[in-house]
């Protein structure tokens, strides 16, 4: 089988039985084979970023499952799901979320580091990533010193850095201009179809949307085709 994400029968609601609460999933059920690019559209305060987030480990449904290549990632140990979040997901957020006091290439580097890759080999990775989105001359400049757009490219190469299996974006050219978001998106794009990759997209934008396999909207807390 080849589906890399599971998700089943999820909920999610934020201060329950208070009276600020919010019910936002209630009942979502997707799966994600391997090469499949999937584009999350909603208004805002649907639940697209807790979706994703549960998605990719850094959150906790209430009930339902999330499995990842096959094993249910809510019956893992804590030490094992962060082994699984930090080896299989790459996740990349609206705002790039970089180290600041680190440049665009350890910014990389890092995260394979911590996955227990040789400094060498990170660092290889690391430049022939960066040169896959066409910013290899920008590998010793901290983010501050990067455009946006080129900041998200850094971001992308940062969340594929350890090859994961599934990729989770919560909006990732949303913060630039219309012809960069564009052009980053198409990066993003070609770096997912190279890597056949499954990815989950969120998205305002429904001409980026359409570039995508399948579109799925969240309504009223479950997911259905837009
Ligand atoms: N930690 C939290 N505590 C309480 N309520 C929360 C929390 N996080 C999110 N919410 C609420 O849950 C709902 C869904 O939020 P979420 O951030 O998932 O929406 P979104 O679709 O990503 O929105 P946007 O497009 O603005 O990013 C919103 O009503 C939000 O206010
Ligand atoms: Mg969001």
């Amino acid at each position: 089988m080849n589906d890399i994400l599971s998700l089943h029968d999820l909920h999610k609601t934020y201060n329950a039985g208070k009276p600020n609460e919010v019910r936002v999933l209630q009942g979502v059920n997707l799966t994600v084979a391997a090469g499949e690019i999937v584009a999350l559209v909603a208004p805002s305060g649907a639940g697209k970023s807790t979706l994703l987030h549960i998605a990719g480990l850094l959150d906790t449904p209430d009930s339902g499952t999330v499995s990842i290549a096959g094993t249910d990632m809510t019956r893992l140990s804590d030490r094992k799901r962060t082994g699984v979040r930090r080896g299989q997901v790459g996740f990349i957020y609206q705002f790039h979320h970089l180290l600041p006091e680190f440049s665009a290439l350890e910014n990389i580097v890092l995260p394979q580091l911590a996955n227990g890759v040789t400094d060498r080999a990170a660092h290889a990775r690391a430049m022939a990533l960066l040169t896959r989105v066409g910013i290899a001359e920008r590998a010793a400049h901290r983010p501050a010193a990067l455009s946006g757009g080129e900041q998200q490219r850094v971001a992308f190469c940062r969340a594929l850095a350890n090859e994961p299996a599934l990729l989770l974006a919560d909006e990732p050219t949303g913060n630039l201009d219309p012809d960069t978001s564009n052009r980053v998106f198409e990066t993003l794009i070609g770096l997912v179809r190279d890597t056949g990759l499954a990815a989950v997209i969120a998205t305002h934008n429904l001409e980026l949307a359409a570039r995508m396999d399948r579109q799925l909207r969240l309504d009223a807390g479950v997911l259905v085709a837009l």
